[in-house]
């Protein structure tokens, strides 16, 4: 819950409806037990994510996962880690509720809500390993630019829920967007780009994306951008 709800009234997403009977399901009967419900700011139950905090797992976070097949794909290639995804579409959480129960992978938690609320007026009890943003929505048209969700305010959120050794990584196909993430990553002193990623000893090596392959499709060149703490 914001705490202002006029404080950020540009958001990097549009409201989507349809929902399909198997997605409302899955959200009606599997959401509980695998959501972390958002109260206000300071009664939210985060013990789900504190469980893991007190543990020894690493624990990865995406941020708009969509249809949630990159997600579900990370959290059973790494089964001894944890994974966390926030999406604001319903039909998406349904969807990825519905693969996480068939393939019963239950390193999974779910935050269905605005990821920039999440990050900014939450006070989530642990780092992650690892924070992926893949393929956010690219808003081509120069008027919506303002809607693209990497911005200064976002990559210093970023930078309070990373571990010291852990890492962002951002992947677009657009190349517009591309430079400028690399542009307002370039001028967060935060942040460096990590020019070696093997160098990585808990990098994750994502999967193909849905939006991934649409770029792919339509000839777009695919940019991955993965920053680590300065
Ligand atoms: C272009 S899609 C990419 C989905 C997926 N990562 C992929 O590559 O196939 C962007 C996703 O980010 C989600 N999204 C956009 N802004 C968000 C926000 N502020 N919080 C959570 N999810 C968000 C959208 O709902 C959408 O599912």
């Amino acid at each position: 819950m914001s705490k202002d709800p006029e404080r950020r009234s540009v958001r990097s997403y549009v409201k989507r409806g349809k929902i399909t009977p198997a997605q409302l399901r899955a959200l009606e009967e599997l959401l509980p037990t695998y959501a972390i419900e958002l109260s206000s700011t300071d009664s939210t139950d985060f013990s789900k994510l504190q469980s893991v905090a007190h543990s020894s797992h690493s624990h990865y976070l995406e941020i708009g996962f969509g249809n949630g097949s990159s997600l579900a794909y990370m959290a059973s290639q790494y089964p001894g880690a944890r994974f966390t995804g926030i999406e604001v579409h319903r039909s998406g959480v349904g969807r990825l509720l519905i693969e996480l129960d068939k393939k019963e992978i239950g390193n999974v938690q779910i935050i269905n809500h605005d990821a920039v609320e999440v990050l900014r007026d939450y006070q989530l009890p642990i780092k992650f390993d690892g924070i992926y943003l893949l393929f956010p929505d690219p808003w081509p048209k120069k008027r919506h630019h303002k809607r693209r969700i990497v911005t200064p305010e976002f990559a210093l959120l970023i930078a309070n829920v990373i571990k010291p050794d852990g890492y962002f990584y951002i992947a677009t196909d657009y190349q517009h967007y591309a430079d400028e993430i690399q542009l307002i990553m370039h001028e967060c002193p935060q942040f460096n780009l990590v020019s070696n990623p093997q160098t990585l000893p808990n990098l994750i090596k994502r999967p193909e994306t849905k939006y991934e392959k649409r770029g792919l499709r339509l000839e777009h060149k695919i940019t991955d951008l993965i920053y680590q703490l300065a």
